[in-house]
């Protein structure tokens, strides 16, 4: 079969992201772009800088993409972008960009969700067969999917309110560590006795497999109220630890429960795939190692740079549906929502995260 090569941009959320990936799995260019200087004053990503950021640097991105992967527009066998979910001035940014290109080049245009993006990633890295079980987690999404095939998603569980990286970044915030919050709370934490402040396990013995992190977030503030402003830098640490192990602890109950629903639903099932931002955590990779063992289920973690958001895994999910005979018109209209599962009942107060 002739090989197939495409573009893949990213920018739902505050990575601004250009790659070009071969339907040999081999990643030709790879650039992502974070505005994390343009939102750490905020303390959160602020859609309308993002958006704006966007705006600025794709063009410029798409061109770096296509230099580093030393080919030209007419190698292209095709575009695709993000059309959402995600925050829809962002999303907007980089549709627009592949339909131009995909019109002037007179090559197809695919509009990839987000989370299938996300979802499809470990088969680019490794040959993971479906059906999967997926623990994805990042600022934007938690969630619980098993991947049945390209298109083909069941939804197990989301968020009803907070993703968890974002109750990681909130409780950096809250402590004073900055952001992005994630790597700074496991940092500070690596030096805290998570057992001096008990906080909440939520969602922990409950049926089902949908998250909750708000209430822990809460938790963390009124232990913050409570230590008042003379904290010092052990606190911070013993505070960072209670709060992940919390954190941790929760995820692991709910994908306790996801997989004794993928093991019911498909026997044959092999693989648990962790994909998004927080798969970069430490603890939470020992966790599930420990439970994938002791539950006879290979763990497939892809590398840290595609687990958070990148134009590779936009590309990818791209060339998977261009195999299949999938492409967009290019009057594609861009989601601020887009569940991967539409028969999937919708979370109330989680958003595009659901
Ligand atoms: O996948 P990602 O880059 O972007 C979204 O789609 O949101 O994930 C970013 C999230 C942030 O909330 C960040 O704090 C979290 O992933 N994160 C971590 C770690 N590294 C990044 N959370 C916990 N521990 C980490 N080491
Ligand atoms: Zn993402």
């Amino acid at each position: 079969m002739k090989q197939l090569t495409v573009l893949g941009l990213e920018s739902s959320c505050d990575e601004t992201a250009a790659a070009v990936v071969t339907s040999d799995r081999e990643i030709l260019s790879n650039i992502v772009l974070s505005q994390t200087e343009e939102h750490a004053p905020f303390g959160g990503v602020v859609p309308e800088i993002a958006a704006r950021a966007h705006v600025t640097q794709m063009d410029r991105l798409v061109d770096k993409a296509m230099k580093e992967a030393r080919i030209s527009y007419g190698d292209l066998s095709a575009v695709a972008a993000t059309a959402g979910p995600g925050l829809i001035g962002g999303v907007l940014v980089g549709l627009m960009t592949a339909k131009a290109i995909a019109a002037v080049c007179d090559i197809p245009l695919i509009g990839v969700n987000h989370l299938e993006g996300h979802a499809l990633t470990v088969r680019l890295t490794e040959k993971t067969a479906f059906p999967y079980l997926l623990l994805l987690v990042s600022g934007g999404h938690s969630q619980l999917l098993i991947v049945e095939g390209v298109g083909k998603y069941k939804r197990l569980g989301t968020t009803i309110d907070d993703a968890v990286g974002e109750a990681f970044d909130k409780t950096a915030k809250m402590l004073g560590l900055g952001f992005p919050g994630g790597p700074a709370v496991e940092k500070a934490a690596a030096n805290g006795d998570a057992t001096r402040f008990s906080l909440p396990r939520p969602m922990k013995g409950r049926e089902g497999c949908d998250f909750s992190f708000s209430g822990l977030k809460t938790a963390v503030r009124q232990t913050c109220e409570k230590l008042g402003p003379e904290v010092d830098k052990q606190d911070i640490a013993d505070l960072a630890a209670s709060f992940q192990k919390a954190a941790v602890e929760s995820l692991m109950d709910r994908v306790g429960n996801a997989l004794d629903e993928f093991k019911d639903l498909f026997p044959e099932g092999e693989s648990l795939v962790v994909a998004g931002g927080v798969a970069a955590n430490q603890f939470l990779r020992k966790q599930l190692e420990a439970l994938s063992s002791s539950r006879k289920i290979n763990l497939v973690v892809p590398p840290p740079k595609l687990c958070t958001d990148n134009g590779a895994m936009i590309a990818w999910a791209g060339l998977e549906r261009l195999q299949l005979g999938q492409t967009d018109p290019l009057d594609l209209a861009a989601r601020a929502r887009w569940p991967l599962d539409a028969e999937a009942k919708p979370a109330p107060y989680a958003g595009y995260k659901a």
